[in-house]
């Protein structure tokens, strides 16, 4: 697909993860192969400005770190402005403005005008980053307030006038928070909405199933994956493969998991330091572990790491212990396996409340700028 004056490798985009999608995240699931862009977290503008030492962290690139977006915060239209001509200058190929939901609920008693009131602001703000940079600007957002009002195909052909290369919306509402189903025909309506420019879906794409599904049902051009990527940063290999040929890979095996686990801490290492790097890695390799079968001294021996060394003991304990659990050659018994991931829009509506399979966990953060 292309996306502005890029030709992508593929469809797929990794979606920004505040806390996550930091160099170490990006370069070991670009390594994995399948994805097309990657955004980093979103950085506000005027930290970016001052260059706050975090905000220049978030911006931290590597050329193998290809092609990259990154994602602004603000609503001061000179500052996002200055902070879009410094994200060019950094060397991004693009800019992605952070529209949570901008839309306020002002509009539900009959504030239409207030609508296009925040519109026209909106739209003002981004002109004035499309004028001042080279490089593609593109927004990311929800499908509105909540169910009364669903703002985002207004809001996408607006920001289409003004010149956005490419719409992200993630099928919900701000109202919905994570909970329920992502909406199908919501973000169709964002297709449809717009004449030339991609629209790229968002929510819950777990599988490579569930990304070919909401392609077809919403005539979107590319899907967007965060949370499927913590539990498998093999999806978007995986999903290439599957649209390409329809032929389903396996999921990857322990030893597999073990072995880009790896990779990502040393990478952590290598980027916060070893005693940061390990103490922030707490909060990335429980999601691994969602994947490990029966793990629970894992995710509590790991969450006490400082070190590469206290790192190895946790998996070498952990490896010790999950035999039990295994086959002779090492696999995980049929009855020990994760249950498959299913997303929210593919599940039986008909399943009972009592089997229906766990939704994907959101880790704390706020809410309100995703
Ligand atoms: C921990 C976490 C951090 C997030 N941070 C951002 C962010 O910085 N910018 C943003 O636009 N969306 C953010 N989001 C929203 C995701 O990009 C995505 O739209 C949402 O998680 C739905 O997609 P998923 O079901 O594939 O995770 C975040 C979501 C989570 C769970």
């Amino acid at each position: 697909m292309r996306l502005g004056p890029y030709e992508l490798s593929s469809n797929l985009f990794l979606s920004p993860l505040a806390g996550y999608t930091n160099l170490p995240m990006r370069l070991t699931v670009r390594e994995l192969g399948g994805l097309g862009w990657a955004t980093t977290d979103l950085v506000n503008a005027r930290s970016l400005l001052e260059r706050n030492p975090t905000a220049l962290k978030l911006v931290a690139s590597a050329p193998a770190d290809r092609p990259l977006a990154i994602q602004l915060f603000g609503s001061v239209p000179e500052e996002m402005r200055d902070a879009a001509v410094m994200c060019q200058e950094l060397g991004a190929e693009s800019v992605d403005i952070n529209m949570g939901c901008p839309v306020k609920k002002v509009v539900k008693i009959g504030g239409g005008s207030a609508m296009m009131t925040e519109l026209d602001k909106t739209a003002a703000l981004v002109r004035g980053m499309v004028a001042a940079v080279k490089i593609p600007v593109t927004a990311k957002m929800r499908l509105g307030w909540d169910d009364d009002n669903l703002t985002a195909p207004d809001l996408a052909q607006v920001l289409e006038d003004v010149g956005v290369a490419a719409i992200f919306v993630h099928g919900r509402t701000r109202a919905q928070g994570f909970a329920g189903t992502v909406n199908l025909a919501g973000i169709r309506s964002v297709v449809t909405a717009v004449r030339r420019i991609p629209v790229i879906g968002n929510g819950d794409v777990t599988t490579p199933e569930a990304a070919k599904h909401m392609l077809e049902e919403t005539g979107c051009t590319g899907v967007s994956i965060g949370r499927g990527a913590f539990y498998d940063p093999w999806i978007f290999r995986r999903t290439r493969h599957f649209l390409q040929t329809g032929e389903l890979l396996p999921e990857p095996d322990f030893a597999e998991r073990l072995r880009v686990l790896r990779r990502h801490f040393g990478r952590y290492v290598e980027f916060y330091g070893e005693d940061h790097g390990s103490r922030l890695f707490r909060k990335v390799a429980p999601w691994y572990a969602k994947r490990f079968g029966p793990a629970k001294p894992f995710k509590n021996r790991i969450i006490t790491i400082t070190s590469r060394a206290d790192f190895e003991a946790a998996i070498a304990e952990y490896t010790a212990w999950r035999a039990q659990f295994c086959d002779e050659r090492g696999e995980l018994l049929e009855k020990f396996a994760p249950a498959p991931l299913t997303a929210s829009f593919m599940r039986d509506p008909d399943e009972p409340a009592s089997t229906a399979r766990e939704a994907i966990p959101v880790p704390k953060g706020p809410i309100d700028t995703w």
